[in-house]
């Protein structure tokens, strides 16, 4: 699917890899809604980037917000062919610690912000999708999702960050079934190590500590990177049902 012409949205597009999404497809070409909860940084990065890109506040976890924003695009833009989900938190605690068993309230709403909230995006998202005209390639609509490697080698405290990624990297292939019919792709990312302001804020001496774990290039990912391969996924009709992992070889111990 072309880019250029395109309709997408970026949930968590207000910052890092989403943010670098957004950048990357409205200098190609797409118009694009940033949905996000952070409307200071969403509003200013649509206000930066011109009339193609727009900002809608949005909850991925409320399916009320995500119709409205899904709603404001199509009536602004016409229609929506692409879904990218980056939205999602970063949570860090052990099973059972010092205060005793990991919140249960904790658990439920990583999973809800990261799994729940991705597919409750793509189910309205690929509703809309099936609604339009099929391309040369039979295509009505392509779905990126965000897992990470912590799907497959999670760390201490990542139980609940763990499981919702898994259940994103789990779901590309069922959800390219169900979806191949109405000619919608569906694929995830899973990064690695990524310069986000979550790292940023970390400082350089932590940032460098941390490459040293990187097979190659020794260095963290740059969010212009996923951006990258995000648009690839969109531009390669033959990418489906997979979750690629972009980590620079990393293997977490
Ligand atoms: N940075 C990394 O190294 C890395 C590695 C692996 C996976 N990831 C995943 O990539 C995605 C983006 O990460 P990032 O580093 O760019 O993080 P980030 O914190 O810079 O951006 C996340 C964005 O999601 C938004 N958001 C959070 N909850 C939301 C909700 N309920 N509804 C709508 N928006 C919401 C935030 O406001 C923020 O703008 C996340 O899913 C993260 O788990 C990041």
């Amino acid at each position: 699917m072309q880019l250029s012409g395109s309709v997408a949205i970026v949930t968590g597009g207000a910052s890092g890899l989403g943010e670098a999404t957004v950048r990357e497809f409205a200098a190609n070409g797409a118009s694009v809604a940033i949905f996000d909860m952070n409307a200071e940084r969403g509003e200013q990065l649509a206000k930066e980037l011109g009339s193609n890109v727009i900002f809608a506040p949005v909850n991925v976890t409320d399916e009320n917000s995500v119709s409205e924003g899904i709603a404001r695009t199509i009536e602004k833009f016409g229609s929506l062919s692409i879904c990218v989900n980056c939205a999602g938190i970063a949570t860090a605690t052990k099973t059972v610690g010092r205060n005793g068993p990991h919140p249960l309230a904790d658990f439920t709403k990583t999973l809800d912000i990261n799994l729940n909230g991705t597919f409750n995006v793509l189910r309205l998202a690929a509703v809309e999708m099936a609604k339009n005209d099929a391309n040369e390639n039979g295509e009505r609509g392509v779905i990126v999702n965000t897992a990470s490697v912590a799907a497959f080698e999670g760390q201490k405290g990542q139980a609940a960050y763990a499981a919702s990624k898994g259940g994103i990297a789990a779901l590309s292939l069922p959800v390219a079934r169900d979806l191949a019919y109405n000619g919608i792709r569906c694929c995830a990312i899973a990064p690695g190590l990524f310069l986000t302001p979550l790292f940023e804020a970390l400082g350089q001496d932590v940032c460098v500590e941390l490459a040293k774990d990187v097979t190659f290039p020794k260095r963290l990912g740059k969010p212009s990177e996923f951006a990258s391969l995000a648009r690839t996924i969109v531009e390669n009709a033959y990418l489906n049902g997979e979750t690629i992992r972009l980590d620079g070889a990393i293997r977490l111990a």
